[in-house]
């Protein structure tokens, strides 16, 4: 977890909502505010609390259904700071085949800004993401990488990317007519333990390492791939992403931002990785009807580097090892994510 306090301008004392507290990134996110001394967080989710990845009892836990204005309002009482990371996802087996439920998010992200207007908030973070980019940029696996300007003229995700695109936009304007200070992260792929690995909402890191670990705990030896494993993409770890979304956070930058790792390798590379750290090889077949999403997929970091001095920096090979030795530990210890976000539908509006 990132050591820099990089949240200067918020007090020990303020109050930070983090919206999505029951997710991956949310759960991640406030573990870290409690290391570093905040110690008046609400954390929201729509989720049953037994559902979260993460539970720290010392803060304000609330169940609540963000995509309804009144649940917005009344969260929002009292709040100084908002993290929005609440948003229904997952990755290609999720949102390919959910591009309703994924587009739904954009109740939340509205209802939040709104309700952080009203009640005079002093800056609200949205976390979008490089799906917004657009597809004919991503259609070889020696992709350039993506630049802020990339998203543009709009051709993003179906679904998803076209919600995250214009949320990203929402959130601009609530900036510019309203005066509400945003920031806006696009995250790319991020991965690490306390996540999802099974259930359909699952990454690529997330969904070989349980693969890999599956053979290696049942003495199977065959693996299945999506796709035909030459398409590329860069794998953001979860340390990153928090220290990350702090510093954009904190900095002056108000345009959408890259924030992901610019080490970009190939699906096949990365199941060589985690078999490399399993010490196993597996004979792959290639599921070619199976979601595969954009070709390639890379992160261009110019212009975090230039604005923060910093980037991701994470290897993969460090973050697939602690990825890999927590679903390993979660498998062999006979606990799977029927209870987490894996398998859960949120309750009809
Ligand atoms: N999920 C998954 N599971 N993907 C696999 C698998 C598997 O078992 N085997 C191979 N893949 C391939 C997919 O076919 C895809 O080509 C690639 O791995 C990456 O898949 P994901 O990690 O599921 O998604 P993504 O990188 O295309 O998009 C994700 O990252 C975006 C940000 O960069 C998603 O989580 C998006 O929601 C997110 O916005």
């Amino acid at each position: 977890m990132p050591t820099e306090n990089a949240l200067l301008l918020i007090a020990k004392s303020d109050k930070i909502l983090v919206a999505g507290a029951g997710g991956f990134i949310g759960g991640h996110f406030i573990k870290n505010l409690i290391q570093q001394g905040f110690y008046n967080i609400r954390a929201v989710d729509i989720k049953p609390r037994d559902t979260w990845f993460q539970k720290f009892d010392t803060v304000d836990n609330s169940i609540g259904d963000l995509r309804l204005l009144d649940t917005c309002h009344t969260v929002m009482n009292n709040v100084d700071w908002v993290f929005n990371f609440a948003c229904d996802m997952g990755g290609m087996g999720f949102i390919e085949n959910h591009k309703v439920e994924c587009m739904l998010s954009v109740l939340a992200n509205t209802h939040l800004l709104v309700a952080a207007h009203n009640a005079g908030v002093k800056r609200f973070l949205y976390s979008s993401s490089a799906c917004v980019y657009r597809a004919d940029k991503q259609t070889s696996t020696d992709v350039t990488a993506l630049t802020e300007s990339d998203a543009y003229p709009a051709m993003p995700e179906d679904g998803y990317g076209w919600e995250k695109l214009f949320s990203e936009r929402m959130s601009l304007h609530f900036a510019e007519d309203n005066g509400l200070l945003t920031r806006i992260p696009r995250l790319h792929n991020v991965y690490g333990p306390m996540g999802t690995f099974d259930g359909g909402r699952e990454k690529a890191p997330a969904a070989i390492c349980r693969k890999v670990a599956m053979a290696k705990l049942s003495g199977l030896s065959d693996i299945e791939i999506w796709g035909d494993g030459h398409q590329t993409r860069s794998f953001q770890y979860i340390d990153d992403c928090v220290l990350g979304v702090q510093k954009i956070f904190s900095s002056d930058i108000t345009e959408p931002i890259n924030l992901g790792s610019s080490e970009m390798v190939s699906i096949n590379q990365l199941v060589d990785m985690v078999e490399a750290i399993a010490g196993i090889t597996l004979n792959r077949a290639y599921k070619l009807d199976a979601p595969k999403g954009v070709r390639g997929r890379n992160s261009d970091n110019t212009m975090i580097q230039a604005e923060l001095g910093w980037q991701p920096s994470t290897k993969l090979q460090d973050g697939l090892s602690t990825t890999y030795a927590w679903i390993y530990d979660e498998l062999s210890n006979g606990r799977n994510q029927s209870l987490f976000t894996s398998n859960y539908t949120l309750p009809s509006l």
